[in-house]
């Protein structure tokens, strides 16, 4: 089952509620929080994600590029995401805080750099519901998919296989009608894609046609 997840960094920040309202029945909305250390870009917080959760059915997928996840994270469930994405570059005790996601009721999820492998995490897996591979330098929406990750996603599939597990493995940045396929075949099965849906006449088109080209 492939599920498309539209990043509301490409969307008008103005209008959230509509963006959203925008892409109904994608399955989940993609959340980019940024701190402008962690990554050299400043998004929103906490007060801005529980309006939006008020605002939409759709569940909120929170992908927080930011310093000290360990102490931020728990706070994101509070305000309403459903799943929380945290870096592993930047977690202190990334075991612990996927049981306190998990604890408060979300899914838990951990994401790598480009930089970073998964390989040394290989243990960490069963404390995880998603894992992030991401396909471009996180920090902006608009960048070119990364070709090179492709190895990497191919092996995360294998060692999710090979351990029996249930995790969702989403890949995020440069994903497009022209990137999908590749990264569905590597055997990603959560797709993030902020500038090929928001960048799109009919929004809510454009996520039914790259979920058609992920199922192929
Ligand atoms: C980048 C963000 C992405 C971004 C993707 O750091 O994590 O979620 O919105 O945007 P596109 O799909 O345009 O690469
Ligand atoms: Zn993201």
């Amino acid at each position: 089952m492939a599920q498309i997840n539209p990043s509301i960094l490409s969307a008008d920040f103005a209008r959230l509620a509509e963006e959203a309202e925008a892409v109904r029945g994608s399955d989940w909305l993609h959340v980019d929080v940024m701190d402008n250390h962690f990554v050299p870009n400043l998004t929103l917080g906490v007060p801005i994600v529980e309006s939006l959760a008020r605002a939409t059915d759709i569940p909120l997928d929170c992908h927080l590029m930011i310093e000290d996840p360990d102490r931020w994270a728990p706070q994101y469930v509070e305000a309403g995401a459903g799943s929380v994405t945290f870096h592993v570059e930047a977690a202190a005790a990334p075991v612990r805080l996927a049981r306190e996601i998990r604890a408060k009721g979300a899914r838990a999820s951990m994401a790598l750099k480009p930089g970073t492998p998964i390989e040394p995490f290989e243990d960490l897996l069963p404390e995880l519901d998603m894992l992030l591979i991401m396909t471009v330098e996180p920090g902006f929406g608009g960048q070119a998919f990364l070709d090179i990750m492709l190895p990497k996603i191919r092996r995360t599939r294998e060692l999710i296989d090979r351990h029996g597990l249930e995790l969702w493995l989403q890949v995020d940045g440069g994903v497009s009608a022209s990137t999908i396929e590749r990264c569905a075949e590597a055997g990603a099965d959560v797709f993030v894609a902020g500038s090929a849906v928001y960048g799109a006449q009919d929004p809510a088109e454009a996520v039914r046609s790259l979920r058609e080209l992920a199922v192929k």
